[in-house]
């Protein structure tokens, strides 16, 4: 026998208000306040949305507490060491793992779509030489919706899926381009032999006099930080794409907001600020003055790569990049990595510190990213394009999702105003 529906009573002044409550398949039940406006005239007051789920979802579930993360069931530890990222992509956009002949079908068309408009060339040309990749990769990406007209309409099922597929292809071309356009290297072209993670690695590290010779465990690794940073379900960037989405803006737009809000230092900018931080503090004895000051109130500093809204325990991701942070460094050589060192130590020290458990404050997946992409030989300003390349995929399924959702409308959250009431204007000579 089904279980009775349940629902919330909320009481305010004489009156009651009966609200459902919706049992998710996993997490914790959700109190559903759609028609709370239209019947009590109130609305809820929740600034940077700690209680509120703003969408129904079946790509990615998250518990904090537990440091579980699942892309449509699986876990990420179990993707990270038995999948591969193009695998990732394709559970992430259509809901299972495709079989053999599917993921063929699949990495051949990404494969096939990683070039970009040959136009686009004089678009980069058009930054200051110092642009920011990430800066680069925001414009970039907005301006694909001025190359690919044919891809721009939202209620065309073909459309929608040629515009999938031609993000998650021409992401790396993107973000390699926008390298090296900053460091004044010419472009290389993708090369459709290789591998997704290997052809990314040689647009960034060719050059037309060399070439790259890409090695097997480098593009592991690197495929697997692409998986580990593929979805993570409605975070910051993420609610930016459905919400820029809401408005029935085209694919591309919404991808270049998402990029936009995935580069402040609380979000996908941690990476780059986490590396900062370990160069910083420099050697393990400095590390009491630092782990102090992001103890003390008054000071801003935090430490960076520690700490996450939703998890409450390890980042599974963490675990996974800080086994991946000493594959790479035994590989090239370099296991007595001063960073790494601080890395290790800092993660040590701030574990035992009653105020980061107390505060149930962790590594997350930013705080070993960064020491193993500056092995690699990406610099700092790469960390983030990295991210925004990653989690392309899963940007573009939530978004799809969303735009399925017979449900969808505009996003508007409501306020609490706390502004002056209405007054008179008053005129310039009597102010
Ligand atoms: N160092 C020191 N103290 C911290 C840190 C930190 N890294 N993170 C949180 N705290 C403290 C806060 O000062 C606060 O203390 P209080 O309750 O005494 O005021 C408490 O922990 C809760 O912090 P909030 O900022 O309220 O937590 P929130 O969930 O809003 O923030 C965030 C999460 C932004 C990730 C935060 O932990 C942070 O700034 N971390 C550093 C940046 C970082 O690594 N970001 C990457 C996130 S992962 C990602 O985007 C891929």
């Amino acid at each position: 026998m089904a279980d009775a529906p349940k629902s919330a009573t909320l009481t305010i002044g004489d009156n009651t208000y009966d609200l459902p409550i919706h049992s998710p398949t996993a997490g914790p039940d959700v109190v559903d306040i759609r028609k709370l406006y239209g019947q009590a005239g109130v609305f809820t007051y929740d600034p940077g949305f700690t209680s509120t789920a703003s969408c129904d979802s079946t790509i990615t579930f998250i518990d904090g507490g537990e440091g579980v993360l699942l892309h449509r069931g699986y876990p990420i530890d179990q993707l990270a060491e038995k999948s591969h990222y193009l695998e990732v992509c394709y559970l992430l956009l259509y809901g299972e793992l495709p079989s053999a002949a599917q993921l063929e079908e699949f990495e051949s068309l990404v494969t096939n779509h990683t070039m970009l408009h040959e136009q686009m060339v004089y678009f980069y040309r058009g930054f200051r030489r110092d642009a920011h990749p990430m800066a680069i990769m925001t414009g970039v990406v907005g301006a694909m919706s001025a190359f690919y007209h044919d891809s721009t309409d939202i209620h065309d099922a073909h459309q929608r899926e040629v515009a999938s597929i031609r993000l998650i292809a021409k992401m790396p071309t993107i973000a390699a381009w926008a390298y090296k356009f900053s460091i004044g290297q010419p472009f290389i072209y993708p090369r459709n032999d290789l591998d997704y993670a290997s052809n990314f690695l040689r647009m960034c590290f060719a050059v037309p006099a060399e070439d790259y010779e890409v090695n097997p465990i480098l593009s592991r690794a690197m495929d697997r930080i692409f998986t580990l940073h593929a979805d993570h379900e409605q975070n910051a960037s993420t609610s930016t794409v459905r919400l820029a989405s809401s408005s029935g803006a085209n694919p591309f737009a919404c991808i270049a907001a998402g990029i936009a809000c995935l580069w402040g230092p609380a979000h996908g900018g941690a990476n780059q600020a986490c590396l900062e931080m370990l160069k910083e503090i420099g050697s393990v004895d400095r590390i009491p003055e630092f782990i102090a000051r992001a103890k003390d109130k008054n000071d801003p500093f935090r430490l960076m790569g520690f700490g996450h809204r939703v998890y409450k325990n390890f980042d599974p991701r963490a675990t996974v990049m800080k086994q991946s942070a000493d594959e790479v460094l035994e590989l090239l050589g370099v296991e007595n990595n001063p960073v790494l060192a601080v890395a290790k130590e800092l993660e040590k020290q701030a574990l035992e510190d009653p105020y980061f458990a107390e505060k149930k404050l962790f590594p997350n997946v930013d705080f070993y990213s960064g020491v193993i992409l500056e092995a690699m030989g990406f610099p700092t300003s790469m960390f983030t394009p990295i991210f925004a390349l990653s989690r392309t995929v899963g940007w573009i399924s939530q978004w799809k999702e969303m735009i399925g959702d017979p449900q969808n409308k505009i996003g508007r959250p409501r306020q609490l105003y706390l502004g002056e009431t209405a007054r008179d204007y008053v005129d310039i000579e009597s102010r």
